[in-house]
């Protein structure tokens, strides 16, 4: 089978003192090109140990990561990640924040503003280009983090809870507007998740990762798109697919 990003059979271990944590264990999984796969699993099960090695910030302790059928050996433009934990830069603005991979790219400084004023505005942060990171909230760093990773147009896609602190109605919101921009756009996204509405509303597939990285359910998501939370609460196949991750989840 082919796919865009493949992990091989990978394992991470973590050396403390002398003892050794194992994170993952002879995980493969292959994410095919222009798909949205949410990743589903409860804390501890080694998600953000997954994503770190999938961006290449981290080598696996044994298996391979492999991107476009190249071993993957660091961190590059093509391959865009928003990390659990923030990592705005402190001394930039929020626009300057945005416009960072911009500005990486070479984009010339008219574009690249109105590239990043219009990704500030669709996270629902207009009003606050100019606020530092630390005048923020942590639901705004959120957001503004989601358009600093949106401005680089990155091929591939990697979120690790990006809305887990924001409230239901922003979050909403943010769902479907990621939806509206990654739809037609050919970027292939890894979407980690806690919550199984989000993962189901978002994804062509979600893979349920048990303890140590073991998949517990890999299903793909029939339901048509456009997808809005409020319509799907009710239809038959999301109700069930729901079940079922439910099933997964609870009977690690
Ligand atoms: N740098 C590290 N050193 C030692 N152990 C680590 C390190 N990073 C992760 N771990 C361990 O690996 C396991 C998986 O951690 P990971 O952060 O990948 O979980 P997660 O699924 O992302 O959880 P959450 O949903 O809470 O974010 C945990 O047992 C954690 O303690
Ligand atoms: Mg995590």
């Amino acid at each position: 089978m082919s796919g865009v990003l493949v992990a091989e059979a990978v394992t991470k271990r973590f050396a403390k003192g002398d003892e050794a944590i194992v994170a993952l264990r002879e995980l493969t999984v292959r994410i095919e090109e222009g798909s949205f796969v949410s990743v589903l699993g409860r804390s501890g099960c080694g998600k953000s140990t997954l994503l770190n090695m999938l961006a290449g910030l981290t080598a696996p302790t044994t298996g391979e990561i492999r991107y476009r059928d190249r071993r993957l050996d660091g961190p590059g433009p093509r391959i865009g990640y928003l990390t659990q934990h923030d990592t705005l830069m402190p001394w930039r603005d929020v626009l300057r924040n945005v416009e960072l991979p911009l500005q990486i790219l070479g984009v010339d400084a008219r574009e690249r503003r109105a590239d990043a004023t219009d990704l500030v505005r669709r996270v629902g942060l207009a009003g606050f280009e100019r606020h530092y990171p630390r005048e923020l909230s942590g639901g705004m760093r959120r957001r503004a983090s989601l358009a600093r990773l949106l401005a680089g147009r990155p091929e591939t896609l990697l979120m690790d809870e990006p809305f887990g602190a924001l409230d239901a109605q922003l979050r909403t919101e943010l769902q479907e507007e990621l939806a509206r921009l990654w739809q037609g756009s050919g970027q292939t996204v890894v979407f980690v998740t806690h919550d199984i509405e989000e993962a189901l509303l978002l994804g062509d597939r979600v893979v349920v990762l048990g303890g140590l990285g073991r998949i517990l359910l890999d299903l793909e998501v029939g339901l048509a798109r456009p997808r809005r939370a409020d319509d799907l609460r009710t239809e038959p196949e999301f109700v069930a697919l729901h079940r079922k991750l439910s099933a997964a989840l609870k009977g690690e």
